[in-house]
C-alpha cells in the first residue's frame, strides 16, 4: 500500500516536470536523506536522480537545484563509471557557476578515475584562474599521450595563440567535423579581416549538418553587414522558429524586434505570395528558406494549425526534434476539427514511441472523415515495422487512398515519393518509376534520388548518375546530393546503395 502511494506521488511529481522542480516542498522531499535512502534500497536511486538532474540542467546549468540533485546523484553511485560520470557533470556545473576550485577538484577526481575527457575540464578551470600556460601544456601532454581526437585540439586551441591556434582548430575540424566552435572562430576571424563572404561560407559548412541558433545568429549579423537584409531576415526567422523568444546580441535585442526593423527594408509578401514562394523553395529543396516563409505565414495567421503542422515537418527534416514537437503540439491545440486533431495527436503519440495508439488515432480520424493526412499517418506508422508482402500491399493501398483525398502538391509529392520507395522495396521497379515521375511532375525534386536508386538497381549506372546531377542542379542545399552521386560512380560505394533501407519522410 505504502509503495503504491509513493509511486503515485512520484508520478505526480514527474508529470509536473520541469516546473515541479521549482516547488521548494518538492525539492525538500526529493533531496531529503530519508527519501534518497529508500530509493537507494529499492535500487532506483541512480536512475531517478540522473533523470532529475538532467531535467534540471536543461532548465539551468547554474541553479542551486541542479547542484543539489547532482550531489544526491553522487551519493547514489555504486559503480565506478557512475562515479566518474557524476564527477564530470558536477565539474561542468561548478565551472558554469564560476566555482573554479571546486570544479577543478571534481574534474581531477574524474580524470584520476580514468575519464580522460575530464582533463579538458581541469585545463579550463586552470585557464579561468589565470594559468593559461599550464592549461596549454596539460592539453599538449594529452595529445602526445593518447590517440589524437578532435576535442583535444579544440581544447588546446583555447589556450594557443596566432597561427598555432588556427592550426589546432583546423586539425580539430579534420578529426571531428561536427564540432561547431572551430567554424565559429574562423568565421569571426574572417569577418574581422573584412572577409564577410568567407565568414558566411564558414557558417554555411555548419548549417549542412546542424542548425545551431548561435551559428544562425552569427550568419544573420554577417548578412546585415553586407546589407543583404533579405537573407538576414530569413536567418532571424529561422532562429525564432527554433526558439520563439530568442534574444539576439548577447540577449540584448529580441529577435521579433529585429524582424520588424528589417521587414521595412524587404519587399512584403502577401499570404498568396508566401504559398508561391513555399512551392519554389520546396522544389529547390531549400528547407531553411521554407522554414523562414512558414514563420512569415504564421505571422499573418498565428493560430493556423495546418501551417504549424508544416512547420513541424520541416523541423523534423532538419533534425530539430524538440522544436518540431512544439509546433506539432501547437497544431494540435489549434486544430479546427476533431478529425484533424486526431491526426496531430497520432503523430505526437508516434513520436513518443506509442505506435499502436498512433494507429488507433489515425483510424478514428478516418472514421470521422477520410483525409490525406489520416491515411498518410496510418501508412507511415504501419510501414515503421518490417513489412511482409501482405502488409506492404496494405500500406500501398493506404497511400493510394491518401492520394485520392484533397491535398496540395507539397504533400502529394511526399506521398508519391514514399509510395515509390515501398514499390522499390517490393521489387516493383516499374511502378516505382511511375510514382517518382508523377512526383517530379508536381515538382517534388527529391524524387530524382529515388529514381537514381531504381536505375542503380536496374544496373543503369549512367542513368543513376544523371538523375543525381538533375537533383544537384535544382537543389539549393546540394552537398549531400554530390556525395550520393559520387557513390553511384564508385563501384565499391555502389554496393552499399543496394542495402539502403526504404527512406520514408513525412
Ligand atoms: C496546448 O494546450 C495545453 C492544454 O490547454 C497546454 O497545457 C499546452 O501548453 C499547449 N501547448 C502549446 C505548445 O501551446
Ligand atoms: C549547388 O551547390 C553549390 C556549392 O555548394 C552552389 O554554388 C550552387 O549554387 C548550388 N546549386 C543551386 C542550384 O543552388
Amino acid at each position: 500500500m505504502a509503495y503504491l502511494l509513493v509511486a503515485a506521488c512520484l508520478q505526480v511529481l514527474l508529470r509536473g516536470l520541469p516546473s515541479s522542480l521549482y516547488n521548494p516542498k518538492v525539492m525538500k522531499f526529493l533531496c531529503s536523506s530519508k527519501v534518497r535512502e529508500r530509493l537507494a534500497m529499492a535500487g532506483h536511486g541512480f536512475l531517478l536522480y540522473y533523470f532529475l538532474s538532467h531535467v534540471a540542467m536543461e532548465e539551468s546549468m547554474v541553479s542551486k537545484t541542479t547542484v543539489m540533485l547532482l550531489e544526491r546523484l553522487e551519493e547514489c553511485t555504486t559503480e565506478r563509471w557512475q562515479k566518474t560520470l557524476v564527477l564530470h557533470q558536477l565539474g561542468c556545473v561548478l565551472l558554469e557557476r564560476r566555482e573554479f576550485k571546486d570544479a577543478q577538484f571534481r574534474f581531477l577526481a574524474a580524470a584520476k578515475a580514468g575519464h580522460v575527457y575530464s582533463v579538458a575540464g581541469v585545463a579550463r578551470t586552470k585557464y579561468k584562474q589565470g594559468q593559461q600556460y599550464s592549461a596549454y601544456t596539460l592539453m599538449s601532454s594529452i595529445i602526445s599521450e593518447y590517440k589524437p581526437a578532435g576535442w583535444m585540439y579544440q581544447e588546446r586551441a583555447l589556450y594557443n595563440i596566432g597561427k598555432e591556434k588556427i592550426l589546432d582548430l583546423s586539425t580539430a575540424t579534420e578529426l571531428d567535423p561536427t564540432f561547431l566552435f572551430p567554424y565559429k572562430y574562423r568565421a569571426v576571424a574572417k569577418a574581422e579581416e573584412k572577409q564577410i563572404r568567407a565568414a558566411i561560407l564558414e557558417i554555411d559548412r555548419t548549417v549542412r549538418f546542424k542548425l545551431s541558433p548561435d551559428c544562425i545568429e552569427l550568419r544573420a549579423w554577417f548578412f546585415i553587414a553586407l546589407e543583404d537584409y533579405e537573407s538576414a531576415l530569413r536567418d532571424i526567422r529561422v532562429l525564432l522558429t527554433l526558439e520563439p523568444n530568442y534574444m539576439m546580441f548577447h540577449g540584448k535585442v529580441s529577435g521579433d524586434y529585429l524582424v520588424e526593423l528589417l521587414s521595412h527594408r524587404v519587399k512584403q509578401l502577401s499570404q498568396a505570395d508566401c504559398w508561391m514562394h513555399l512551392y519554389d523553395q520546396w522544389s529547390s529543396v531549400d528547407d531553411i528558406g521554407s522554414l523562414a516563409i512558414i514563420h512569415q505565414m504564421l505571422g499573418h495567421n498565428p493560430g493556423k494549425s495546418l501551417i504549424q503542422f508544416r512547420q513541424s515537418l520541416l523541423l523534423l527534416r532538419l533534425n530539430c526534434q524538440k522544436a518540431a514537437m512544439r509546433s506539432l503540439r501547437l497544431a494540435r491545440n489549434n486544430s479546427g476539427s476533431e478529425h484533424e486533431r486526431l491526426v496531430y495527436e497520432g503523430w505526437i503519440l508516434y513520436d513518443t514511441g506509442n505506435r499502436e495508439e498512433a494507429l488507433s488515432k489515425a483510424e478514428k480520424s478516418i472514421h470521422i472523415q477520410r483525409s490525406f493526412e489520416a491515411f498518410f499517418l496510418k501508412a507511415y506508422a504501419l510501414a515503421d515495422s518490417s513489412l511482409d508482402s501482405e502488409s506492404s500491399s496494405y500500406v500501398i493501398q493506404l497511400l493510394e487512398e491518401a492520394l485520392k483525398c484533397p491535398s496540395d502538391g507539397l504533400r502529394k509529392g511526399q506521398a508519391l515519393n514514399n509510395l515509390g520507395s515501398i514499390y522499390v522495396d517490393c521489387g516493383k521497379l516499374d511502378k516505382a518509376v511511375d510514382c517518382y515521375m508523377s512526383a517530379l511532375d508536381i515538382k517534388h525534386t527529391r524524387a530524382h534520388q529515388g529514381l537514381a536508386r531504381v536505375y542503380h538497381l536496374k544496373n543503369q549506372r549512367k542513368a543513376a548518375y544523371d538523375e543525381m546531377t538533375k537533383l544537384i542542379e535544382k537543389a539549393q542545399n546540394n552537398a549531400s546530393a554530390y556525395e550520393k552521386r559520387s557513390e553511384y560512380c564508385d563501384p565499391e560505394m555502389a554496393k552499399m546503395i543496394s542495402i539502403w533501407q526504404h527512406n520514408w519522410i513525412r
